[in-house]
């Protein structure tokens, strides 16, 4: 093997560049007899054959295990201090109706963010009542249409907001239920938390101004305030930062007591989960333990009942689920100090998977349409858009005999690759096909290139026979 450079130091020579590492690929990823990569009993190549790609698969059972698994986790940590827990789903690591009704069907609400997240819940058949609306910035349009359906909890991220929650729930003669979105001070990223006083972010409102605006939201008869919310980052490994975070926000809920109900808390997010072998996020039952003895340890220590708690993953319930499947179009060798780089390029790239370029987001490829004895060589994954950030893959080790042709499969897409795709370069969005039982169907269309022409007000629309052709294109 030549020398290879820039190898990151978690990153280990593989001793089968084939292999599967368990909990970054989906549970039911497994090669069959003749090295082609499978999931939930489909052929990875038989769906590029089928469906084309740059494609996302989703592994079915797996989203609503991992769903289930959450609740039951959260729920027997939270029962064993007396308290009950609701699961939000964050529709905004990946939402359509099938995902909607998936994570319904194994018992958890929703959280949506803007309109068009609202409306996806909405298209699915989901109970408004079910459903959780935040974000920092909602129009009153988006907090009219929420209010008016019955969204059961709205976020207010201001004290602006409040004003246009309780007048909206005024218009449409509601009380409308809502929490109050609060920075604890506490940042967590995987291994770390950082705890201050203040945070310089768009999000939420000061701990120390919370008792000054829950005073504002109970002076508005029209609305009915539940607790405070919180959410301390992503891609979280442990619990120390959700328990410190948790006794801050206890300490103030305890306050807010004394002037009124405070049912509720809710802790947000941002369960990490593993997209290289080197990522070992802590079980999810754990975490679920570590959070639920801080709250009830902060509770007895402030006299107070723990109130029901909620919380919102995202990325834990459909990230490992999915992977993303490209062809290899070129393989170049490219010279840099201290040896050769090998840059692999797919016909994706940053268009279906912005998180590299966003945050250098690690991922893990494998060749999905056959195995090899080629010793490992680390390789750079690229995708076809014309920035030189434009990575799928920055490090992994492939078979040295990776070449034009070869269907790639990249882990742990299922979360925040479809919701932040773009058509960068006019790429249409790929397909998002689900895999369950050996049964293969799309549960969101990709896009064509009509479908990006048709949006081009330069183009003529097709105007029925007999109208003014000019008509039809304006
Ligand atoms: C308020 C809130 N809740 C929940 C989530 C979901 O986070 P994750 O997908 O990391 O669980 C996010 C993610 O940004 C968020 O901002």
């Amino acid at each position: 093997m030549a020398t290879r450079p820039s190898a990151p130091a978690w990153l280990d020579v593989p001793v089968d560049a084939n292999a599967l590492a368990a909990g970054v690929w989906p549970d039911s990823a497994a090669r069959d007899d003749d090295g082609r990569l499978v999931i939930a009993g489909v052929d990875a190549a038989e769906l590029a054959a089928r469906f084309g790609t740059p494609l996302y698969v989703t592994d079915e059972a797996q989203v609503r295990a991992r769903a289930g698994r959450v609740l039951d986790a959260f729920g027997s940590a939270f029962a064993a201090v007396g308290a009950s827990v609701a699961v939000y789903y964050a529709g905004k690591a990946f939402l359509s109706t099938e995902v909607a009704r998936w994570v319904a069907e194994a018992g958890l609400n929703i959280d949506v963010c803007t309109g068009g997240e609202l409306a996806v819940a909405l298209a699915a058949g989901i109970d408004p009542a079910r459903l959780g609306f935040h974000g920092n910035n909602k129009s009153i349009a988006e907090i009219e249409r929420a209010v008016s359906v019955g969204v059961g909890t709205i976020v207010i991220d201001s004290r602006i907001e409040i004003d246009r929650v309780a007048d909206a729930a005024a218009r449409a003669g509601r009380v409308q239920a809502v929490r109050l979105r609060v920075n604890s001070g506490v940042h967590a990223h995987t291994h770390d938390f950082l705890a201050t006083a203040h945070e310089d972010q768009k999000f939420g409102v000061p701990l120390d101004d919370a008792a000054d605006l829950v005073a504002t939201i109970r002076d508005r008869a029209e609305l009915r305030f539940l607790g405070m919310h919180c959410h301390i980052g992503s891609q979280i490994f442990d619990a120390g930062g959700f328990a410190e975070s948790a006794s801050r926000l206890i300490a103030v809920h305890a306050e807010l007591l004394t002037d009124g109900d405070v049912p509720e808390l809710n802790l947000g997010g941002g369960f990490g989960i593993a997209y290289t072998a080197a990522d070992e996020p802590t079980p999810i039952e754990q975490i679920a333990a570590g959070m639920a003895e801080a709250v009830g340890a902060a509770c007895a220590s402030h006299g107070i009942p723990v109130p029901r708690i909620a919380i919102e993953p995202g990325r834990y319930i459909v990230g490992p689920a999915g992977i993303t499947l490209y062809e290899v179009g070129t393989v170049k060798p490219v010279e840099v100090d201290g040896g050769v780089r090998t840059y692999v390029s797919v016909d994706g790239g940053m268009s279906d998977n912005a998180r590299p370029a966003l945050y250098g987001a690690d991922y893990t490829a494998r060749i999905a349409s056959r195995v090899t004895d080629a010793a490992p060589t680390l390789v750079r994954v690229a995708g076809k858009h014309c920035e030189s950030g434009d990575i799928v893959v920055d490090a992994d080790y492939l078979p040295g005999d990776v070449r034009p042709g070869d269907l790639l499969a990249v882990a742990a897409t299922g979360a925040y690759c479809w919701s932040l795709a773009s058509n960068y370069n006019h790429l249409g969005r790929p397909a998002v096909v689900a895999v369950r039982d050996g049964a293969a169907r799309i549960i969101v269309r990709g896009e064509t290139e009509a479908d990006l022409l048709s949006r081009d007000a330069g183009i003529p629309l097709p105007t029925p026979a007999g109208t003014d052709a000019l008509e039809g294109a304006r």
